[in-house]
């Protein structure tokens, strides 16, 4: 993928399934679903302390899918350019982040849980961790 054109407007809010019942909700993702890649990690974010800012990487080749299992919290995309902030507060919608967006995430409410499912498993080299190098990331579109 060419990174450089890749921008925030590339990653969605999708509408997960959810059968409703009085006596307690499911909502169910699975391949094949709403997020454009096969799921081969899954990691989950909570006890997050009050305040606490998450993220501030982009990623070279990960695709994600964010949900909120519990109680909410921010997601702050930024393509380099320009930013936008997605508020996640509701367990059957999640955010599909591709690759090449730097992402932060803050204003974690209490008990906040944020499930992560990802399209590869944890590989250190796919993290870009310095805002610097991400900016030259997009402005030669190469992720390597
Ligand atoms: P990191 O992705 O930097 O956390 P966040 O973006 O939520 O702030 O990960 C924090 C630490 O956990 C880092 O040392 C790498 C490690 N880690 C793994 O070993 N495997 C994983 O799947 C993830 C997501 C993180």
């Amino acid at each position: 993928m060419n990174k450089s054109l890749v921008d925030i407007h590339s990653c969605n809010v999708v509408e997960l399934t959810k059968i409703h019942n009085p006596s307690g909700n499911i909502t169910i993702i699975q391949n094949g679903g709403h997020q454009p890649f096969d799921v081969k990690r899954v990691y989950y974010l909570y006890d997050v302390p009050g305040g606490s800012e998450r993220g501030g990487h982009a990623h070279k080749e990960l695709y994600q899918l964010i949900v909120s299992a519990s109680g909410s919290f921010d997601v702050i995309l930024d393509d380099g350019v320009n930013k936008r902030i997605v508020q996640l507060n509701r367990p059957n919608f999640g955010l599909i982040i591709v690759p090449g967006i730097w992402r932060e995430i803050v204003n974690f409410s209490s008990g906040a849980i944020c499930l992560v499912l990802a399209s590869e498993k944890y590989k250190a080299d796919d993290y870009v961790r310095n805002y610097s190098e991400f900016k030259t990331m997009k402005k030669s579109g190469n992720a390597d």
